[in-house]
C-alpha cells in the first residue's frame, strides 16, 4: 500500500480537491479530510505536510471552521502549508490580523511579485499571474512571520523557520501559471518522495471493493453508461467480481446518436460479462418534461433513474451499487465536504436500499483516463468526451422537454461533432454542448418568414472540470456549423457561447 505523506484540510472550497489532485500530478498522495476528522487524523498519523485549504468562510464569521485542535502549528512535525483562508486562519491564530471582506472580492488573474530567494518559489519568475479568489487579506503579519509575495497586499507569508507558510493565491489552479513549480518546491521542502501510480491505485480500487462485497455473496449492480469512468470502473472490476458484477445500461431517451452502439461496443472492450440494456425513454421524457427548471429537471431525472436501478437490484438480487461517480461530481453536488451545491449530479447523494460505492470518488477525469490507458483500453474510451448522465436533457432550456426536441438536439449535436471530426480538432475540445434556447425568433428562408428555434454551439477545454476555458472557433468552421444547422427547417439562429467556468458552467443546466 502506498501511504499517505499529506493530508488536505478541506475547509470547502472549490478547490480542495484540485489540490490533491495535482500533487497526485506531482506523484505524491494525499488524503482530504473535513477539519474534525483531520484533528481525530493527525492524532494517529504524522505526515510530511498538511496543507489548509480555501474556504468560502471568512475567519471573522460566526461558527467559521478553525484549525483541528492537534495540528502543530509550530511546524516542526511537518511542513504547514495555508492557502488562501488556510492562509488566513494561520496568520489570524498566530496574532496577525485579517481584513473583513471588501465590497469587491479579489477574483480572477493578478500579477504577484514573489521573493524568489525563498524554497517556495525557486525558479519562479519574480512576478508571475496567479489565480486569486478571496474576499479577505492578511493585512498584519502574525510575530516571526515574513511577507515573501506581494500584489497590492501580502500574497504569502513564512515563519522564520520556513516550516509554516501561507499563499494567498491558488497554487492548485491550472490559470495559477507557475502553480505546479510551486507546489513542487513545497513537496521538496516536505521532503516528500513519488509514491503515486495508475497500477498502485486499480490494486488499491480492487481491494476496497472486494473488501466490501465479500461481506455477502450477492451481486454487485454497475451502473454502465459506457462513458470513460463506467467503462474504466468495468475494466477494473470485471477481473475480480467476474460474473458478480452485473452493468445496468439505461437508455434513457437522452442518448446521443449512436450511443448505445458504443455502450456495447464499451462494454466488450471492459470485457464485462453481463450487460443490460433497460429502454426507458418514455418514462423519463414524461417525467422530465413536468418542469422547465434546471434543477428540478435533475431530481426528475433521478427519481426515474433511482426507480429503475432498485427494480435492477431487486430482480439480481444484488446486494451493492457501485459507480463510477468522481471527485467533481461530489464537489458540485455540495458532497464534497462542505463545497457549495452547484447542480445535483444524477448519481450523487441517492439514498439506496443496498450499500453503494463509489470507487473513485476522490479522483478526476484526467486521473481516470490515466487508468484507462494502464488498463490498455482503446483510445476511443480514454479520449472520449464526458456526457453528463440526464444527457440531451440538460441541453434544451427555458422550454419543456418533448420527444421531437430532443430529437432536434441530437442531430444538431451529431451535425457538429461530425463537422469537429471531419476538421480533427477532437483533441483540441474537452467537451461540446449544443443547446436548445427556449426563445424563438423571426427567421427568413426561401423568401418566407419562419419563427424557429436558436441553438447555442459551446465548445470548452478544460482537463478537470472544475474550471473550463471557452473553445473559440474559427471564422470558416462558425460559418460552417451555423450554415449546416440552420438547414433544419425549424432553426433559424446559432449562437456560440465561450463564456468559461467560472462563471458559466459547462452545461447550460
Ligand atoms: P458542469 O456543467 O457542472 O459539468 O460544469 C462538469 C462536467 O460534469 C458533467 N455533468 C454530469 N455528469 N451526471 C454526470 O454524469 C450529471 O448529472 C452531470 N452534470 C454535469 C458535464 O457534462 C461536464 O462534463
Amino acid at each position: 500500500m502506498t501511504d499517505i505523506q499529506i493530508l488536505i484540510v478541506d475547509y470547502g472550497s472549490q478547490y480542495t480537491l484540485v489540490i490533491g489532485r495535482t500533487l497526485r500530478e506531482l506523484g505524491v498522495r494525499s488524503v482530504i479530510l473535513l477539519p474534525k476528522k483531520a484533528d481525530m487524523w493527525l492524532k494517529n498519523n504524522t505526515p510530511k505536510a498538511v496543507v489548509l485549504s480555501g474556504s468560502n468562510w471568512s475567519v471573522h464569521n460566526d461558527g467559521a471552521p478553525g484549525l483541528p485542535k492537534s495540528l502543530d502549528d509550530t511546524g516542526k512535525k511537518y511542513l504547514v502549508l495555508g492557502i488562501c483562508y488556510g492562509m488566513q486562519l494561520l496568520a489570524h491564530d498566530q496574532g496577525g490580523a485579517v481584513a473583513k471582506p471588501h465590497e469587491h472580492r479579489e477574483y480572477g488573474p493578478a500579477e504577484v511579485t514573489l521573493d524568489t530567494t525563498h524554497s517556495l518559489f525557486s525558479g519562479v519568475p519574480q512576478k508571475t499571474i496567479v489565480w486569486a479568489s478571496h474576499g479577505d487579506t492578511v493585512t498584519k503579519l502574525p510575530k516571526g512571520f515574513t511577507s515573501i509575495a506581494t500584489s497590492g497586499g501580502i500574497a504569502a507569508m513564512t515563519n522564520k523557520n520556513n516550516r509554516v507558510l501561507g499563499i494567498q493565491f491558488h497554487p492548485e489552479v491550472a490559470h495559477t501559471t507557475e502553480g505546479k513549480k510551486i507546489l513542487q518546491n513545497f513537496l521538496d521542502m516536505a521532503g516528500c518522495r513519488k509514491n503515486w501510480n495508475p497500477q498502485n491505485l486499480i490494486h488499491e480500487i480492487q481491494k476496497e471493493v472486494l473488501d466490501n462485497v465479500n461481506k455477502n455473496k450477492g451481486n454487485i449492480i454497475l451502473g454502465f453508461s459506457g462513458g470513460v469512468d463506467s467503462t474504466t470502473l468495468a475494466a477494473i472490476l470485471t477481473p475480480v467480481l467476474r460474473k458478480r458484477l452485473i452493468c445496468i445500461a439505461i437508455d434513457t431517451g437522452g442518448v446521443r446518436a449512436k450511443e448505445l452502439e458504443e455502450i456495447k461496443i464499451n462494454a466488450k472492450s471492459a470485457k464485462v460479462k453481463n450487460l443490460i440494456v433497460i429502454p426507458a425513454g418514455t418514462e423519463f421524457i414524461k417525467n422530465i418534461s413536468k418542469t422547465i427548471d434546471g434543477e428540478e429537471k435533475r431530481t426528475k431525472f433521478r427519481e426515474v433513474y433511482q426507480r429503475i436501478f432498485e427494480e435492477q437490484i431487486a430482480k439480481y438480487k444484488a446486494g451493492f451499487i457501485v459507480q463510477g461517480t468522481l471527485a467533481t461530481d461530489l464537489i458540485e453536488s455540495g458532497q464534497a465536504g462542505k463545497s457549495a451545491m452547484i447542480k445535483t449530479h444524477h448519481n450523487v447523494g441517492l439514498k439506496w436500499k443496498v450499500q453503494d460505492l463509489h470507487p473513485f470518488r476522490n479522483l478526476f477525469k484526467y486521473e481516470v483516463r490515466e487508468l484507462a490507458r494502464a488498463l490498455k483500453l482503446p483510445p476511443a474510451i480514454y479520449e472520449r468526451n464526458p456526457f453528463p448522465g440526464p444527457g440531451l436533457y440538460l441541453r434544451v432550456v427555458g422550454v419543456p422537454v418533448s420527444k421531437e426536441i430532443i430529437q432536434l438536439v441530437r442531430e444538431a449535436d451529431k451535425t457538429v461533432s461530425d463537422i469537429i471530426k471531419k476538421h480533427n480538432l477532437g483533441k483540441d475540445i474537452s467537451q461540446l454542448i449544443v443547446a436548445l434556447l427556449g426563445v424563438n425568433s423571426v427567421g427568413v428562408k426561401g423568401d418566407e418568414r419562419v419563427y424557429g428555434h436558436s441553438l447555442a454551439v459551446r465548445a470548452v477545454q478544460t482537463s478537470d472540470f472544475m474550471t473550463a476555458k471557452g473553445y473559440y472557433f474559427t471564422e470558416e468552421m462558425m460559418e460552417e456549423i451555423t450554415s449546416a444547422l440552420t438547414k433544419h427547417k425549424n432553426i433559424v439562429r446559432v449562437f456560440f457561447d465561450m463564456t468559461p467556468k467560472p462563471p458559466a458552467t459547462t452545461e447550460f443546466e
